[in-house]
């Protein structure tokens, strides 16, 4: 393989949004910097979403608007519903991310809807955002397992992947949210995507809680995708997929891509030094395998 691989790093709001320690806006601005120092281009870095829900993303209009008129980078926001949508647009937001679940429990628990009235409350959210020039990027979770409603059909993410693209996504997400699925699960999942939505505006979004990610990815890009989402040091969860643990780290997709011939454009050193800093700032070291060896040397 020796095509080129899209990197969406996840790590400031993925990663952050359910830790313990609170990590204030300045060191979140010094945290995004230092992944574009690094070479990432396309950084998630907020969300507008409840202060009740999330605490931890309160202050993402000031973040988003330290980097909002930046032509280094591209960077998103999780905007759930018009509330988010008015406060991303104020905060010059140019490309948001709508979230939906493949299933019930998870839609509940998260944004306290149905997947129906998820998609009823994203509709006014995307033709908004069309009209105002803003890009939005659509998220399936729970796409090979739910907590609450455990195993998922691939039926259940193509229909909402599908909606979400005919209302205007120009990209899917798909996230494994609490990391139970292996390759073969993966591949046919993306297999079946793909016959709905384009392979190449699909991205894999999974979190490592088994160890499987890296191998779920490998098993995806061999079936044609090319996005990924990573956090770096392995950071992320989510507080209502609970047992979930972080992302893929960024470093670990990198170092992977780059030893089969495919070129990131991240400087390693570079990654590792974000990823040490966040680390010491939310007091645990880094879950990212490759971290650990660099920093062992
Ligand atoms: P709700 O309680 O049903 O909303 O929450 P509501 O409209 O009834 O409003 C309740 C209160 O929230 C009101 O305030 C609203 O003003 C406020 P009060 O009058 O009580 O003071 N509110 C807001 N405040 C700020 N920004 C907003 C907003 N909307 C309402 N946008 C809601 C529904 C969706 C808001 C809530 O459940 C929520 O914020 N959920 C977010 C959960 C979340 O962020 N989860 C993590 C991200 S998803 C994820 O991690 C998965 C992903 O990584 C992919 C994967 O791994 O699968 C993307
Ligand atoms: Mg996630």
């Amino acid at each position: 393989m020796s095509e080129q691989v899209r990197i969406v790093e996840v790590g400031p709001r993925d990663g952050l949004q359910n830790e313990k320690t609170p990590v204030g806006v300045e060191e979140r601005v010094a945290f995004i910097e230092a992944l574009l120092a690094a070479g990432l281009h396309t950084v998630e870095i907020g969300a507008f979403v409840s202060p009740k829900a999330i605490p931890q993303m309160v202050g993402s209009d000031e973040v988003l608007r330290r980097f909002s008129s930046r032509t280094d980078g591209e960077f998103h926001v999780l905007v759930p519903n018009e509330k988010g949508y008015e406060a991303a647009r104020a905060a010059s937001a140019k490309v948001i991310a709508v979230f939906a679940s493949a299933s019930e429990g998870f839609s509940r628990a998260n944004i306290n809807c149905s997947v129906a009235e998820s998609i009823e409350r994203f509709k006014p959210v995307v033709a908004r955002a069309k009209s105002d020039g803003i890009e939005v990027r659509g998220y399936v979770s729970c796409v090979l397992g739910c907590p609450y409603d455990g195993e998922i059909k691939p039926q259940a993410v193509i229909d909402v992947a599908k909606i979400l693209w005919d209302l205007g996504c120009y990209e899917i997400s798909l996230g494994d949210t609490i990391g139970v699925g292996t390759p073969m699960k993966a591949r046919e999942l993306l297999r079946a995507v793909a016959g709905h939505v384009p392979m190449a505006s699909l991205a894999m979004h999974f979190h490592d809680t088994y160890g499987q990610a890296l191998a779920n990815l490998y098993a995806g890009m061999e079936e044609g995708a090319r996005v990924i989402d990573s956090a770096a040091g392995g950071l992320g969860g989510c507080p209502y997929a609970p047992g979930a643990t972080g992302n893929v780290a960024t470093e670990d997709v990198v170092y992977m891509l780059e030893g089969m011939g495919i070129a990131t454009g991240v400087d390693m050193a570079k990654l590792v030094e974000a990823t040490n800093e966040i680390s010491k700032l939310i007091g645990r070291p880094p879950l990212s395998r490759v971290a650990a060896a660099l920093n062992a040397r």
